[in-house]
């Protein structure tokens, strides 16, 4: 929902009719994390730009936020690490995630979590949940995400991070460093079964796009490893810098959030990675920047990868509130 809708004199009188959920409402607009979908209604360039512009500046002030999302940054090519990186060498991790937006950390967990995974994993295959969840029914998210289409099976469900110390402890780490401070998420479960081998373009999330056009961490972990046939997210390193000028002039003239990938072959050859992965890694990228999810070059093929988000619990609020994030900034 639109931050106008605030003032459509109708959205007014359902206010008075039912007040509790007319606030619950209202709080829920004005700090919604912006969406990309509202930001593409804007019809008129300079508009769309004065927003932009102006969000920039705003988070230009969060020091964290401005480190990764806006500042030029040292080069540094590797991206792929390893726990014992994460432990000594942690610096290093996150200048190379500021400069180019993705890396990967191997053997992340202790074999006791990663099976508590797996076999969390095998509840969702058999649909018997019977572990610690936070809703006891398996979501069908491919009835949401692919309509009818019978390519692609994602199975859905949700654990309290508590119940995974290891992982939330890193989710921890990492959010403290991007966002100035420590921000709570979900442990969101996601098993894909690739029923038919998938033909190029074959959903949105399968080209290049962008989820949000403002700061999006996402971590992702993947208990299993996860080859070129099995449908491996795609990145195009440093789109996710806001004042990156392709992604600007994308962003002021596109009426989708995906992009034509034969306009950008060049940048595509150069900068887009597959994110094959060993097992027991974890995938930390910003998803503001293009993304998709390759397609399964295989039937039959299960993926699994446990998502965190955080676009609920840092909000719009929480972009204007840089000074409480500011506090424990160290770079
Ligand atoms: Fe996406």
């Amino acid at each position: 929902m639109k931050t106008t809708s605030l003032f459509k004199p109708l959205n007014w009188i359902k206010f008075l009719i039912n007040p509790k959920k007319g606030f619950d409402v209202a709080i829920k607009i004005i700090s919604d994390y912006p969406r990309i979908q509202n930001f593409l209604k804007i019809k008129n360039k300079l508009y769309r730009k004065l927003i932009y512009e102006f969000f920039i500046y705003i988070i230009a002030k969060n020091k964290s936020l401005n480190f990764y999302f806006l500042k030029n940054n040292e080069k540094i090519d590797q991206i792929n690490f390893d726990i014992n990186d994460f432990k000594n060498h942690r610096n290093k991790i996150f200048e190379s995630l500021a400069y180019n937006g993705i890396v990967f950390i191997e053997n992340v967990l202790d074999t006791n979590e990663k099976e508590k995974i797996l076999s969390s994993f095998d509840e969702i295959k058999k649909n018997n949940l019977q572990s610690e969840w936070l809703d006891k029914n398996l979501i069908n998210a491919s009835e949401v995400k692919y309509k009818n289409s019978k390519t692609v099976n994602i199975s859905y469900a949700r654990k309290n991070l508590k119940v995974l110390p290891q992982l939330e402890n890193i989710s921890e780490i990492i959010t403290s460093r991007v966002f100035g401070r420590t921000v709570d998420s979900y442990a969101e479960f996601f098993l894909h079964e690739s029923k038919e081998k998938e033909l190029k373009d074959s959903f949105d999330d399968t080209n290049f796009h962008m989820d949000r056009y403002l700061p999006c961490l996402k971590i992702i972990y993947c208990p299993e490893k996860i080859e070129n046939c099995d449908g491996p997210f795609g990145f195009i390193k440093k789109t996710h810098k806001l004042n990156n000028s392709l992604i600007k002039d994308f962003l002021y003239e596109t009426d989708t959030s995906i992009i034509n990938e034969n306009k950008i072959s060049s940048l595509i050859d150069e900068d887009a990675i597959k994110a094959t992965c060993k097992s027991n890694t974890i995938i930390i990228v910003f998803t503001n920047g293009l993304h998709k999810r390759n397609i399964f070059l295989e039937k039959n093929v299960f993926r699994k990868t446990i998502f965190l988000q955080y676009t609920k619990k840092f909000n719009k609020l929480s972009l204007f509130n840089y000074w409480k994030y500011n506090r424990n900034f160290a770079k």
